[in-house]
């Protein structure tokens, strides 16, 4: 059976993000500070049929383990400027009716009990439609040096104490108010009923907690669960968490092993294979012939300099390519930041190219899939694309900056892509959890770890 996509669109709060490519002359990302030029966008792809929006985060900017940060970051725009992107989602829930909307909060910049309210806060003011992709930052350096901790914790301790910060998140929303404990009686002035609302007692390894959850139950109560890294660690966690995960490769037979990897961890865990949702961020570009489209591909892959694509590779993966040597390769590397990123460079065989080839190929194979070609060409790809990765979705990549930079995906290739049925026939509605899903319910499925927390 044809499987029906689920579409996210891939941002960053910043002028422009994947593609580097704010001074080609088609983008149009001066305005990107101010809250029309993200409405304009979210409206158009939320009448356009996106299932949501997602906004990345970053605590920080790329640098490297002496603090020292590349001139391109600042002079090229790479994750700089950044702002923040949950300071934007119920604006973006006000001007757009349907979509859901979706922001990155880091479980090692954060802290539990205002990562809570502030996305409970946000279900409440979007009418259930938002998502939290949890990860554990890219960017570790930035917490030494920006935020003031003492050290960069290891790799997979983060993802330990992501698990804990997790949980905890999921008690508070699913277990510390019973479903009638508010009640708004005046007769009786009893707002909230305390035989109904918990204290919540925690005393873990890496948080502490002790009291009430101040923010009432919201439409999902917890918001739809993403996750981003699939290193060991990070597949593990997203098996017991996750609803939805990013993936961001472009070979199929990689992402394919990814995939069932992760389908398989999900089992393990006690869920059905297909509860957890991949989507692959990816990049479309489409033209009325074939010929345009490899034209326009071209210029896109000569559009960012090497230097900006370096940058942007050390910020996701704390590897400072240019200070290697040219002729080591990734075996040579290891990284206690981003794993993923750098599992991305190596050949499909698991073989690495050198480090002088990586930098020389960077500005053409930043991102993720390239599906280029004719509206129905791209259609055959990605049918292809999906057959053998077994992907949920893609969560479209940006390559212009601003609303204008959808135009080709939405009023070319979303007709074709329905007309194929790998969309739904109208757009999906509901809670997030429910277009996700589609399971009918905006609450946890019953398999999720956070389910034992409700009561009653
Ligand atoms: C599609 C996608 C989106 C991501 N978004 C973010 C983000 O917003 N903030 C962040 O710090 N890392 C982001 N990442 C990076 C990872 O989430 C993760 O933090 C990093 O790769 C380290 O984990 P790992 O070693 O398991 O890969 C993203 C990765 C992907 C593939």
């Amino acid at each position: 059976m044809t499987k029906q996509l689920i579409l996210g669109a891939f941002e960053e709060f910043t002028p422009n993000f994947i593609g580097n490519s704010w001074h080609h002359p088609r983008a149009n990302t001066s305005g990107f500070a101010s809250l029309g030029f993200w409405t304009d966008m979210v409206r158009k792809l939320d009448a356009a049929g996106f299932d949501f929006f997602f906004v990345a985060e970053a605590i920080g900017y790329p640098m490297n383990d002496e603090g020292e940060v590349p001139e391109a970051v600042i002079r090229e725009a790479v994750q700089f400027p950044v702002h923040d992107p949950l300071a934007i989602m119920s604006a973006l829930g006000a001007a757009a009716p349907r979509i859901g909307l979706v922001a990155t909060a880091s479980t090692t910049a954060q802290q539990p009990l205002l990562n809570a309210r502030t996305f409970t806060t946000l279900d409440h003011l979007t009418g259930g439609r938002i998502g939290w992709n949890i990860v554990t930052s890219d960017n570790q350096q930035a917490l030494v040096r920006l935020l003031g901790r003492t050290q960069v914790t290891p790799h997979d301790e983060r993802y330990a104490a992501a698990e804990e910060f997790v949980d905890l998140d999921l008690e508070l929303w699913e277990g510390a108010w019973d479903d009638d404990a508010l009640r708004a009686d005046k007769a009786a002035r009893v707002f909230a009923d305390p035989a109904k609302v918990h204290r919540i007692r925690r005393d873990g390894r890496y948080f502490r907690f002790d009291g009430y959850f101040p923010a009432t139950p919201s439409p999902q109560r917890t918001p739809v669960l993403f996750q981003a890294g699939t290193s060991e660690a990070g597949t593990s966690f997203a098996a017991r968490f996750a609803e939805c995960v990013f993936v961001q490769d472009r070979n199929a037979g990689r992402l394919a092993g990814t995939i069932a990897k992760l389908r398989a961890k999900a089992v393990a865990a006690g869920r059905p294979a297909d509860s957890v949702k991949i989507v692959n961020g990816s990049s479309f570009v489409i033209a009325e012939t074939d010929a345009e489209a490899q034209r326009l591909r071209a210029e896109l892959d000569a559009t960012p300099t090497r230097e900006a694509t370096a940058a942007l590779f050390l910020g996701w993966s704390g590897v400072d390519l240019g200070r290697l040597d040219p002729a080591a390769t990734l075996d040579d590397v290891s990284t206690e930041v981003g794993q993923t990123m750098l599992a991305l460079w190596r050949n499909p065989d698991g073989t690495s190219p050198t480090i002088g080839d990586i930098l020389d190929s960077l500005p053409s194979t930043f991102g993720g899939m390239k599906f280029t070609g004719t509206a129905a060409s791209v259609a055959d790809q990605v049918a292809a694309f999906v057959e053998t990765t077994d992907i949920d979705g893609f969560l479209v990549e940006n390559w212009y900056g601003g609303a204008d930079g959808y135009t080709e995906f939405t009023d070319l290739l979303m007709p074709v892509l329905r007309e194929r049925g790998l969309l739904p026939a109208t757009p999906r509605t509901g809670t997030l959890r429910e277009m996700l899903t589609g399971t009918g319910s905006p609450r946890l499925p019953d398999w999720h770890p956070g389910a034992r927390y409700r009561r009653g």
